[in-house]
């Protein structure tokens, strides 16, 4: 019977009532802010990589619980990756480590990736600009 209510798995609840890697990270390495226009909810993340993984994952977010939930353990599997590893990541990866989502709920999960995903592009395109800077002053000797 369909009582109208959403019902959470014990992980989802316990990551919405302490959500882990929220906030900011001082002199980040890519940031995103990513909108989810279905429900007007929003998600800033930030990454520190070093070695070329994912050292740091934040995020800050105005969302639902499912949000809040999926977004804390979006970065719980991102962070140790390497970049290649991160960028593959999808809602579905968010999904099977949450233990699973009431299926309406299942865009939220995609807010936290959609935004690491933007903040390793801005990362790899900061990247390129330096290297690229780098070769030309070499050049210019
Ligand atoms: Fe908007 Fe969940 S309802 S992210």
């Amino acid at each position: 019977m369909d009582t109208g209510y959403i019902h959470y798995n014990e992980k989802m609840i316990d990551h919405f009532m302490n959500p882990r890697n929220v906030g900011e990270i001082e002199d980040p390495h890519g940031v995103a802010t990513v909108g989810d226009p279905t429900c007007g909810d929003f998600l800033r993340a930030a990454i520190r990589v070093e070695d070329g993984r994912i050292h740091d994952f934040k995020f800050l977010t105005q969302g639902c619980p499912a949000a809040i939930a999926t977004s804390s353990i979006a970065t719980e599997v991102a962070i140790g990756k390497t970049l290649e590893e991160a960028l593959q990541l999808n809602d579905n990866d968010v999904i099977i480590a949450a233990g699973g989502i009431p299926a309406r709920k299942a865009h939220c999960s995609l807010l936290a990736i959609r935004a690491l995903h933007e903040a390793i592009r801005q990362y790899l395109a900061r990247s390129d600009k330096k290297e690229r800077e780098g070769h030309e002053a070499a050049n210019d000797r």
